[in-house]
């Protein structure tokens, strides 16, 4: 068993995939999911449940469902999720991060589709290089001027890895040719174009100030190229990205997040800008935590993404029509996946590259702080759209704002919040409150009978209901159960977060101490560990770095009972990695109580045992051996003349 455990501590790969898949991330692209504390919380996608119970481990990278129970790891998810075997689910992720597996474990055809993959980050990355140099070369001089006239410094200019594509046919099949990359390659990377049914291959970025469009994990995928001023051609955009390949999905990205992240965290709020100069002009004025969706309408799964990481998201589009257009369609994705929006009012026809131009950082911090609650502004504009089509003031109008606004009161969660904007609304519309409620619960039946006024059919599948109920009670409850039972999970727990304390219960007591079974087999586990772990702390000079380990120490334990079949052991492990971390000194008095406790209930369990065969012999009328009758006393006096609970 113990075998069985070590090839899973062992697994390198499998160590590599997990470390290069965030569980938040990842969850996030199919779950709502909402800070709450150190964790995240939405609603379960494994059972149907109304309030969140379902918790994510951004820390420990693990997930657990105090509703249902399902828990583990990134690679228990997309088992769970997609019906995959542990293997399947490995691939499956590294995949998705970009990483080839060994070999031997793949079928020709997902090896080649990997190759592919990894071949095609590493064109992007090489032109990328390739571009930069360029840029800063004698070629891309008006480029930099360009760059620079428009206010970048040339950090920022690094930062981001920008770069001037050579307006020749084929300075990049060229460049990258002299080092091996065959045309055909360039092609499918999207980097290239071809003419004659394949035999002249050309550049399909010519003569432009390239933007590389990155992966999470900053990794370059995409690239989009803007003429410069005088250089404008009507034929062709004044930004031209790259199509979508295997790699590229748009909307599946936002631009500069891998720069944007730590910030957003941080500040636990996002801005979501149009273009790509506004995102360098945002965080070159030290608004970091901005990211642009690229002209393309916000998808849901950009809004996850970024709640994943905040919950509180301004809008910063562009104030003209289009841009309020645009504004409110990313208003409503971001609304149903449940975030706190607030739309940033620019002066007209200003992006907020040139806000922050002509008024400094000062005037876009300005902006951002006087932006408007997202109702309010639908509000507004519903008002005035209503005004205009029916009159000032009459009752057509008013009927048309409040129909408009309706859908997003459904989505509000708070039902404080809710009513208080019912009021407001009411009053500005001089009617009564209850026929403003009586458009919100026609807005709230499903879309069929409510004649389309509800969510988008496009993708209404897969959004989960906002969250109304949210008390947020991780903490209480988690240690239900028999008093026996909540000791071994206390036990656990402490071991979890400090592993060296097994040698605390090593002598103590044995895995037969452990009266339920899926916590006596972690035990198994642990204890089995332990000496490698010994080792490794020897090794290693000191152990402020306890973090990794511990993480490993949890994630090994899961994929090795998983694989035994031992799922509740494994999501028990989930469960008690998902809960606060508490300090050394206390986990040592938890563990000797633990062990104490576990050892009194054994031998609470063997008096009664012992007195059970000494009564049957008793009524048999048999002699009692005396043995039994000693084993009987030394029990009892062991625990300390505490009587045991029959
Ligand atoms: P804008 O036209 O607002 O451009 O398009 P911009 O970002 O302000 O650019 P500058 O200031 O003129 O340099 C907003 C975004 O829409 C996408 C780009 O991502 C752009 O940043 N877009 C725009 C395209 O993809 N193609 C286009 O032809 C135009
Ligand atoms: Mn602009």
């Amino acid at each position: 068993m113990a075998n069985t455990g070590r090839s899973f501590f062992d697994n390198r790969f499998v160590d590599e995939v997990r470390s290069s898949t965030d569980i938040v991330e990842l969850i996030g692209e199919s779950v709502a999911l909402r800070r709450r504390g150190r964790n995240h919380l939405g609603l379960c996608p494994f059972h149907n449940e109304k309030t969140a119970s379902f918790t994510v481990s951004a820390e420990k990278q693990i997930f657990y469902c105090f509703g249902c129970g399902a828990g583990g790891d990134v690679f228990s998810y997309v088992q769970k999720k997609q019906g995959l075997t542990f293997p399947e689910s490995v691939r499956l992720l590294a995949e998705r991060a970009g990483l080839r597996p060994p070999e031997q474990d793949l079928s020709p055809a997902e090896a080649a589709r990997a190759a592919e993959l990894a071949r095609l980050r590493e064109l992007h990355e090489m032109a990328c290089v390739q571009y930069e140099r360029w840029l800063w070369g004698d070629p891309g001089k008006p480029a930099l001027e360009y760059l620079r006239r428009r206010g970048l410094s040339d950090q920022t200019i690094k930062d981001f890895r920008l770069g001037w594509a050579l307006p020749g046919w084929d300075g990049l099949v060229q460049g990258l040719g002299q080092r091996g990359v065959q045309g055909a390659a360039l092609v499918r990377a999207g980097l290239a174009g071809e003419a004659e049914g394949g035999k002249r291959v050309y550049d399909r970025f010519r003569g432009r100030v390239m933007f590389p469009i990155c992966d999470g994990r900053g990794q370059v995928i995409a690239f989009g190229g803007r003429v410069l001023p005088g250089n404008e051609d009507p034929q062709s955009p004044k930004y031209l990205n790259s199509p979508e390949t295997d790699l590229f999905v748009k909307g599946r990205q936002l631009y500069g997040l891998h720069l944007a992240r730590p910030a957003i965290r941080e500040r636990g709020g996002a801005v979501i800008v149009e273009g790509y100069m506004d995102a360098l002009a945002c965080h070159q004025a030290g608004f970091k935590h901005a990211v642009a969706s690229l002209g393309t309408a916000l998808t849901v799964v950009q809004g996850r993404m970024l709640l994943t990481m905040a919950r509180d998201i301004s809008v910063a589009y562009d104030a003209d029509a289009a841009g309020q257009a645009a504004t409110l369609r990313g208003l409503e994705v971001l609304a149903m996946v449940g975030a706190e929006i607030r739309v940033v009012n620019l002066p007209e026809g200003k992006d907020p590259d040139e806000c922050i131009q002509r008024g400094g950082a000062s005037a876009f911090a300005d902006a951002l702080d006087q932006a408007e609650d997202y109702l309010l502004y639908r509000f507004r504009l519903a008002r005035a759209a209503a005004e205009a089509k029916y009159g000032r003031g009459t009752a057509r109008a008013a009927a048309a704002t409040a129909a408009a606004v309706a859908p997003g009161l459904v989505l509000v969660a708070s039902a404080v919040a809710r009513e208080s904007y019912v009021q407001r609304f009411a009053r500005e519309l001089g009617v009564s409150e209850a026929s403003v409620l009586a458009e919100v619960r026609r807005a709230a039946r499903p879309a069929a009978q409510a004649g389309g006024g509800g969510a988008p059919a496009s993708d209404a599948g897969h959004i989960a209901a906002p969250n109304r109920d949210n008390k947020g009670n991780i903490g209480s409850g988690l240690l239900a159960g028999p008093a026996y039972r909540q000791a071994e999970e206390q036990l656990i727990a402490a071991l979890l977060m400090h592993p060296e304390l097994v040698n605390e219960v090593a002598g103590g007591i044995e895995p037969a101490d452990f009266p339920d079974e899926a916590c006596r087999h972690v035990v198994e586990m642990l204890l089995a560990a332990a000496p490698a772990r010994a080792d490794g702390a020897a090794a290693g000079a000191d152990r402020a770095a306890v973090d990794p380990a511990q993480q490993d120490l949890a994630h090994g334990l899961i994929r090795a009972l998983e694989q035994q079949g031992q799922l509740e052991a494994a999501s028990l492990i989930g469960r008690l990695a998902v809960t606060d971390e508490v300090g050394k000194e206390h986990c040592v008095r938890v563990v000797q109580d633990c062990v104490r406790f576990l050892q009194e209930h054994s031998l609470g369990n063997r008096i009664i045992e012992v007195r059970q065969e000494v009564q049957r012999l008793e009524r048999a009328g048999e002699p009692v051996p005396s043995h039994l009758l000693e084993e009987y006393t030394r029990l009892v006096r062991s625990v300390k003349g505490r009587p045991p609970e029959a």
